[in-house]
């Protein structure tokens, strides 16, 4: 086959596409083809236009190294994070909404004892975070594994200022009690812009849109026999909460972040200056027997 034109290339695309033995592997090279042929048809591009398209994801994989990926960044931007984990999280009764995990989790971090103040002296307003781990059924989760993370008063995380700070600050692994219990201290978080001095900004800027997400603190929970809960607490009144660059808010997921004057905290701890707080009780989805 040859002398293919717009009419007929798609079809012979396809027939090559749909040789692969693997059948998903089929499913999506078909799935590719079809709509991606669909989006040129649809929008003629220029030859211009498609070596500016050429060139946004090059530049956009040449951003990508050991602490910047820029296709998740673009994938979030895009609604697309979002859209799958919507599809991998249908049947979700009684358990926590999920949302984006973003770029900013590192692995395996360091356990802190119960009543931690994790935050390592990075200034900001003291904010005393407690919670419940069950299954959605309410049996609470002994030993539940709750890693934790968030920016700083100013919307930086740790991993964007190594140079400053030294190490890691403001995440930790918390390990629940016989009752599924969690607390620690830390520092409230403020909202801040996603990274946007790459091409996902360029982007964002072209697209009018501003990049920045509303104030919150992360979660990923493991528990044994149940599936590990990626999600994040926002802050209550937050001006981003309605426009979050990356589709991420849910109501279930908005707490009141309350103010407290000094005095005795609810772990016993003596407070000389105000502290804010939050509690969130999660459940987590059982894993088929
Ligand atoms: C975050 O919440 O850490 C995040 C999520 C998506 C993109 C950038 C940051
Ligand atoms: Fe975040």
């Amino acid at each position: 086959m040859r002398n293919f034109d717009e009419n007929s290339i798609t079809q012979a695309v396809l027939d090559r596409v749909a040789q692969a033995p693997d059948p998903r592997t089929r499913q999506i090279g078909l799935a590719l083809v079809r709509h991606l042929h669909a989006l040129v048809k649809e929008v003629e591009p220029s030859m211009a236009e498609w070596e500016a398209a050429i060139g946004f994801l090059t530049r956009t994989g040449q951003m990508c190294d050991d602490t910047r990926q820029e296709f998740i960044l673009l994938s979030d931007t895009l609604g697309v994070s979002m859209l799958v984990d919507a599809i991998n999280h249908r049947d979700a009764d009684g358990v926590t909404d999920t949302t984006v995990l973003g770029p900013f989790y590192v692995q395996d971090p360091a356990v802190f004892p119960l009543g931690s103040n994790i935050s390592d002296g990075i200034k900001g307003e003291p904010l005393f975070v407690s919670g419940t781990v069950a299954s959605a059924d309410g049996t609470p989760l002994a030993g539940a594994a709750v890693d934790v993370w968030h920016s700083d008063a100013d919307g930086y995380y740790d991993v964007q200022q190594m140079d400053e700070l030294g190490g890691l600050a403001m995440r930790a692994r918390l390990l629940a009690d016989a009752q599924g219990r969690f607390h620690f201290w830390t520092i409230r978080p403020a909202a801040y812009p996603i990274p946007h001095d790459g091409p996902v900004g360029e982007m964002l800027a072209a697209q009018a849109r501003h990049p920045y997400r509303p104030a919150h603190v992360h979660f990923m929970i493991h528990a044994d026999g149940h599936d590990t809960l990626v999600t994040h607490v926002f802050v209550a009144g937050d001006r981003y909460l309605d426009s979050d660059v990356v589709f991420g808010v849910k109501d279930s997921l908005i707490r009141e972040f309350p103010s407290h004057s000094p005095g005795t905290a609810p772990d016993g701890r003596m407070m000389d200056r105000p502290y804010d707080s939050l509690h969130y009780d999660f459940r987590l989805k059982r894993k088929p027997a």
